[in-house]
């Protein structure tokens, strides 16, 4: 039997939980996670010349160019074969990005399969995100109340100390929601009108989200 590829799109405003729910997803159903804001950090921690770039527009909660953030895109996309498809954490986030993510997959004769709005309100996201620390080594995510590591600011996976992540603070997630509202709200009226936008509420623990997030992504499978 020759099973297609299943391509999911997360969408939800800054601190919805897509990290943390895209992580169980790839690993749940054999995807490709592919986190735009993890390639950028990373190229940011190596202090490459796209890192540079990239950076004066992330501490400020703005978009990085379409430009820098495609060629990244393009290479994690092709660099590995062999699984079922790719889940897209943070991307596309302006309605060019959509068209060049949905060229992209049709050269591989793919498409978006499920587009995932991940809805939490500001309140939430402004709380989560202030207890956020993240991984600067293997990109795991906790938080401080609700899924604080075994050892205080020590990650559990690779052992590395944890950070607060430069874009946490108040007045820059605030901006970060301003500019979601702005450029990627947009895109649940693109998906919608091609009826693969499923809405899922966020709010819960990381379980119950992932149970109905999974529940909407065998639906967009089955289409
Ligand atoms: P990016 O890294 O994508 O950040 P974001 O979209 O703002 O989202 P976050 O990563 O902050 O939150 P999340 O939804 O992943 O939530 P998480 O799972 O961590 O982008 C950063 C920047 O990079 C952008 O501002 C931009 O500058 C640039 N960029 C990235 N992509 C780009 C693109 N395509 N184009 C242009 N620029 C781009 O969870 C948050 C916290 O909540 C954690 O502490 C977690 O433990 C906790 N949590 C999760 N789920 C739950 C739950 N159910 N209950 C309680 N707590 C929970
Ligand atoms: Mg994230």
């Amino acid at each position: 039997m020759v099973t297609r590829a299943l391509d999911v799109v997360l969408l939800g405003p800054p601190g919805a939980g897509k990290g943390t729910q895209a992580k169980r997803l790839a690993a749940t159903f054999n995807l490709l996670h592919i986190s735009t804001g993890d390639l950028l950090r990373e190229e940011v921690g190596k202090g490459s010349e796209l890192g540079q770039q990239a950076a004066s527009y992330m501490q400020k909660g703005e978009l990085v160019p379409d430009d820098l953030v495609a060629k990244m895109l393009v290479t994690r996309l092709h660099s590995q074969q062999g699984l079922a498809g790719c889940v897209f954490d943070g991307y596309p986030r302006t309605r060019a990005q959509a068209e060049l993510l949905d060229g992209l997959l049709a050269e591989l004769g793919r498409r978006v399969d499920v587009a995932v709005y991940l809805e939490v309100p500001d309140d939430e996201v402004v709380a989560r995100l202030g207890g956020r620390r993240s991984c600067p080594s293997c990109g795991a995510v906790y938080h401080l109340r609700t899924q604080p590591p075994a050892r205080d600011g020590v990650c559990d996976v690779c052992g590395s100390q944890l950070v607060v992540r430069e874009d946490d603070k108040e007045e820059v997630i605030r901006q970060r929601l301003a500019v979601y509202r702005t450029h990627t709200e947009p895109l649940l009226e693109l998906y919608g009108g091609r009826g693969v936008l499923a809405r899922v509420p966020g709010q819960g623990t990381p379980e119950e989200v992932f149970l109905r997030l999974a529940d909407a992504v065998r639906g967009g499978r089955e289409r």
